[in-house]
């Protein structure tokens, strides 16, 4: 079972017959890094993971950019030796073999998919929030949020549906399907938009810092009080750990790098390093300017009883930062600085779309790949003859994503990806080490640092943060990871090429036009 592995070799000269373009450079794999990487997490969960930590948080950002970082090492070796597309789940075909390589992919879908959802629901509260400031018009409650489900049901006090989120999530579908370009122009403008925003945020509120506002500074200790789930200063990691996500989407454009050897760990780990001295500005940023405020202790961000302690609030006039559905625009407007909470949703308005766009784009290209593979099948990966896209697999993949964001708060989406990731992450670090000891002499042009140490190091901190995950999050991982072995026993293990000794197959589509939509 374990023993169908896809040979090394016949991985890279597939990506070798592949002529892919290879247009990327240093400076532009790390912005495409930046801009997949900032978005809801910063600019959202920033709220969630105050209401989790209090000030602690800055250390939650701390923990969650550390055990990314050792992740991203790790990443480095791989995509540096496999510089072909599908990302962990190509590496784990190589090394540990299908059906874990299966579970990967699998999982990917939680990470990219439930992301681009999460992402979506991001941008709906920031839209909402910029509409009700020029405008003054507000949705029903009912109609711009998702229920809230946990294991006692589902409640719908939150909200039914979250339409804007829809909107954006179809509309950033079908601008895939038709093949929409985004050049690299484009996205740099994007992460200039990004990046400034949240400069100009950092600007304005550090100089209004009060040092009482970081007191207490952990109100929910490390693991949060006897009985709760996901909370304190490690389960803010475990949510905030969201806000990196997407550094592996460099690895994933490794097919169409410049000399990806130095390039591809230079772009995760610059853009890494970037987002993380962003974050702790903006988390110190918003604590000392108006404190976390958290409500009630211990109650968890985006439950029923949340909920209502918050519309409670809002009732008597105060909405606390962990309230804010658009955490930073909010933090601007209560230390009056409307016209820069305006512009900083507009920033996130026309910037979230494309993490969602790069989420989906990275799910297609994986898919995509597990159909070359024959696990999925390989009419998702054909190609419409007038777009040149995989039309089939985004459009679908389009409305699962619609329907997520449509029926789930933002934070369980976030918590929900976050789960996927950690297990492609914590399978990433074990891949490294294994092919350390099974191919010790295959040149490794970027190779991690102290191995021995770093890889271990980052296989327990994704153990340690999906284990601070919300109970619920947590569940979702073995249920989806059961209805994967379903599919992969009733279809994927007959079909699989590799099973049928079918190796070189990726031959035949060397000329089908690539994922024709480069992210960048
Ligand atoms: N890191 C990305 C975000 O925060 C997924 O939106």
């Amino acid at each position: 079972m374990f023993g169908r592995v896809k040979p090394l070799d016949a991985i890279l000269a597939t990506a070798e017959k592949k002529s892919l373009h290879r247009s990327l450079g240093p400076v532009q794999l790390t912005l495409l890094g930046v801009g997949a990487i900032i978005g809801t997490g910063i600019f959202v969960l920033t709220a969630a993971a105050a209401q989790k930590a209090g000030p602690g948080m800055m250390w939650s950002f701390v923990i969650a950019g550390f055990v990314c970082a050792v992740a991203a090492l790790c990443y480095s070796e791989l995509a540096s030796m496999v510089p072909v597309s599908g990302s962990a789940y190509t590496y784990t075909y190589a090394v540990v073999g299908e059906l874990l390589a299966w579970m990967v992919g699998w999982a990917l879908i939680l990470e990219y998919a439930v992301a681009a959802s999460a992402v979506s629901v991001g941008w709906s509260g920031y839209f909402m929030g910029l509409l009700k400031s020029w405008t003054g018009f507000e949705l029903p409650a009912a109609l711009a949020a998702g229920p809230t489900w946990s294991l006692t049901g589902v409640d719908f006090s939150t909200g039914i549906i979250n339409i804007p989120a829809i909107v954006v999530a179809l509309a950033v579908t079908a601008l895939l399907m038709v093949g929409t370009k985004e050049s690299a122009t484009f996205n740099a403008i994007l992460v200039a938009i990004k990046v400034t925003a949240l400069t100009m945020f950092i600007a304005l509120a550090l100089p209004v810092m009060q040092g009482e506002h970081f007191a207490p500074f952990a109100p929910n200790g490390w693991f949060g009080p006897a009985g709760s789930s996901g909370m304190g200063i490690v389960g803010a990691a475990a949510s905030i750990f969201f806000a990196y996500v997407g550094f592996d989407a460099v690895s994933t454009a490794a097919e169409e790098t410049k000399n990806p050897q130095r390039n591809v760990p230079i772009g995760l780990i610059g853009s890494l390093a970037i987002c993380t001295v962003f974050y702790l500005l903006v988390a110190g940023g918003a604590i000392g300017a108006i404190g976390a405020q958290p409500t009630a202790l211990g109650v968890q961000p985006g439950s029923p009883e949340f909920a209502a302690q918050c519309s409670a609030l809002v009732q008597q006039g105060k909405e606390p930062l962990v309230c804010s559905k658009e955490a930073l625009a909010h933090v601007l407007r209560a230390i009056n600085y409307t016209w820069a909470g305006d512009l900083i949703g507009l920033a996130a308005n026309l910037a979230l779309p494309s993490v969602i766009l790069m989420m989906l784009y990275g799910q297609t290209r994986i898919f995509f790949v597990m159909a070359r593979d024959g696990l999925l099948p390989e009419k998702l990966a054909s190609v419409h003859p007038k777009w040149k896209t995989p039309h089939i697999v985004t459009g679908l993949t389009g409305i699962f994503v619609a329907i997520a964001a449509a029926l789930l708060p933002v934070g369980q989406l976030a918590d929900i990806s976050n789960s996927g990731t950690l297990f492609a992450f914590f399978m990433v670090s074990i891949a490294v080490l294994v092919l350390r000891v099974k191919d010790p002499s295959r040149v490794r042009p970027f190779r991690t640092p102290i191995v021995w140490v770093i890889a271990p190091v980052a296989a327990l901190g994704c153990l340690a943060l999906y284990f601070n995950l919300p109970v619920e999050a947590m569940l979702v991982l073995p249920v989806w990871g059961a209805i994967g072995l379903v599919v992969y026993f009733s279809y994927g293990r007959r079909k699989s090429h590799v099973g049928l000794g079918k190796v070189e197959v990726h031959e035949e589509d060397a000329d089908v036009p690539p994922q024709p939509v480069p992210p960048i």
